[in-house]
């Protein structure tokens, strides 16, 4: 049976992340965690990325890649078994795509996963991109992060601040339809300065549901520049796992006890008609 039910569809749509105990079975876990084990390296390398369109399994049967074949049908089997792609639907409202499937280890040591920002924001803390096109705002990913081992507090765990997943969709929103101007807002810093313009502080708070929201965020993650502060921290077990808004502000700490293996699956609406969060 599914671990996704309709408490955690709406604990999601609220908070904009929730995690799954029990995601994967012992059994799922185990044969799950030996594929991942066996076939990813270090993020973003070309072998950490798994099967999911005929084209990417054929592809692998020219090659004679037998065994890795076998191996993706069993990591997208996940897909089915767990009903991933209704529960994206049944969040983003509309139809959805699956738009990746990727594992990779992250080596314990002293360096940060990610520092606190937001996905889709298409710059970085440098914020010197050239941008050409606007995304879309609805052009964002439900993230399935599926931990392969343990993680917590200051070992690997991911962090995410309720709600931002809300305010970062108006931010795109606004950008895409030129209501609002382009300034970096990757980062937790370049956030926090992007709302603190009076022009798109009125525009976000006027569409928001929550008035109190956008004026608790910028009181509340005032002190989280620092990196150091636990509070929206979560643990998990090997076999939890954590879904996410990309569009949220979440960080990933640096795995300082032991190795991180994860798998994920990402979901995105297929038509371009605005989201409501
Ligand atoms: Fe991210």
């Amino acid at each position: 049976m599914s671990a996704l039910d309709h408490n955690s569809l709406e604990e999601l749509k609220d908070n904009g992340f929730v995690k799954i105990k029990n995601f994967l079975n012992e059994e799922e876990l185990n044969s799950i965690k030996f594929i991942c084990s066996k076939y990813c390296k270090e993020k973003k390398h070309k072998d950490n990325y798994f099967s999911r369109t005929a084209l990417n399994f054929l592809f692998k049967a020219i090659s004679f890649k037998y065994s890795r074949l076998f191996s993706d049908l069993k990591v997208l089997k996940i897909v089915s078994t767990k009903k991933l792609e209704n529960f994206s639907k049944d969040y983003f409202g509309k139809n959805v795509e699956l738009s990746n499937i990727d594992g990779y280890i992250s080596k314990k040591g002293d360096s940060a996963i990610l520092p606190w920002h937001t996905d889709r924001a298409y710059s970085d803390e440098k914020g010197d991109k050239k941008i050409k096109n606007f995304l879309h705002p609805d052009d964002c990913n439900l993230k399935i992060f599926v931990y392969l081992s343990d993680v917590s507090s200051g070992n690997g765990c991911m962090s995410y601040i309720p709600k931002t997943h809300k305010i970062g969709f108006l931010i795109r929103q606004g950008i895409y339809t030129k209501k609002l101007d382009y300034s970096p807002y990757w980062s937790l810093n370049q956030f926090r300065s992007f709302l603190n313009i009076k022009k798109n502080y009125d525009y976000i708070e006027e569409q928001l549901n929550d008035k109190n929201l956008l004026k608790s965020f910028l009181v509340e993650s005032q002190s989280l520049e620092d990196n150091k502060k636990s509070i929206y921290d979560y643990e998990a077990k090997a076999g939890d796992a954590v879904i996410f808004n990309e569009g949220g502000i979440h960080r990933g700490s640096k795995p300082t006890i032991n190795d991180r293996l994860v798998l994920r699956y990402f979901f995105k609406p297929k038509e371009n008609s605005y989201t409501k969060f």
